[in-house]
């Protein structure tokens, strides 16, 4: 990657006219909180778990495009794999997304289909930013077990849920200390190696 110019207004809609914005889960001042994160990550490569319609993915991938980063995304496209008993979402939920729609939205991205971690690649290090967007427990934890140790320090872990799916803020209290959040949300930063 070599540069990190911000995603403007202007970049914003140059790229809309380029590619239609899909829905998101997320809500607009969500969606501007995150850009503004992921705006400050250092040198390195941007990872979503939990992609859906690729609405959030939308501007990740605009910043990723514009910064000379690459973008990575996780998702089954066949809804929520599972659901343990703290969690909320039921099985199946956010279904009917195909992973050839996303990849034709974003043909520049690396995207993986499937349960994650199960769909990691091996050799996937030097990430900057991750977006947690996948909302159960399990998926939060293995987020924090597999991706922490592959951040580059400085790198910044957001969790969409942090503070309104109880399986998101249980695996985040668990897996992590110095957690910053605001309204519903988490934000960590990696420091050290
Ligand atoms: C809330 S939606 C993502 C919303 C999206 N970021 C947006 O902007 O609309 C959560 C997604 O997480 C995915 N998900 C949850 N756990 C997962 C796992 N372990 N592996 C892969 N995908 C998972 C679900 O399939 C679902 O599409």
């Amino acid at each position: 990657m070599d540069g990190r110019s911000p995603l403007t207004k202007a970049l914003q809609q140059k790229l809309t006219e380029q590619r239609p914005r899909p829905q998101s889960a997320i809500d607009e001042p969500g969606l501007k909180d995150l850009v503004e994160w992921a705006e400050k990550a250092p040198p390195g490569d941007f990872v979503e778990v939990g992609v859906f319609r690729g609405g959030s993915a939308w501007f990740l991938y605009a910043l990723c495009k514009e910064q000379g980063r690459t973008l990575y995304l996780f998702d089954t496209f066949e809804g929520m794999p599972f659901r343990d008993e703290i969690d909320v979402v039921p099985v199946g939920y956010f279904n009917g997304v195909s992973c050839d729609y996303i990849d034709a939205l974003y043909p520049e991205a690396q995207i993986y289909k499937g349960i994650f971690p199960g769909t990691l690649p091996r050799d996937l290090y030097g990430l900057a930013f991750v977006h947690v967007d996948c909302d159960q427990y399990r998926s939060i934890k293995a987020c924090i077990d597999f991706l922490v140790p592959r951040m580059v320090p400085g790198g910044i872990m957001y969790f969409d849920d942090y503070l309104n799916m109880p399986g998101a803020k249980q695996a985040v209290d668990e897996g992590l200390q110095g957690v910053e959040s605001f309204n519903h949300r988490g934000v960590w930063v990696k420091n050290g190696v």
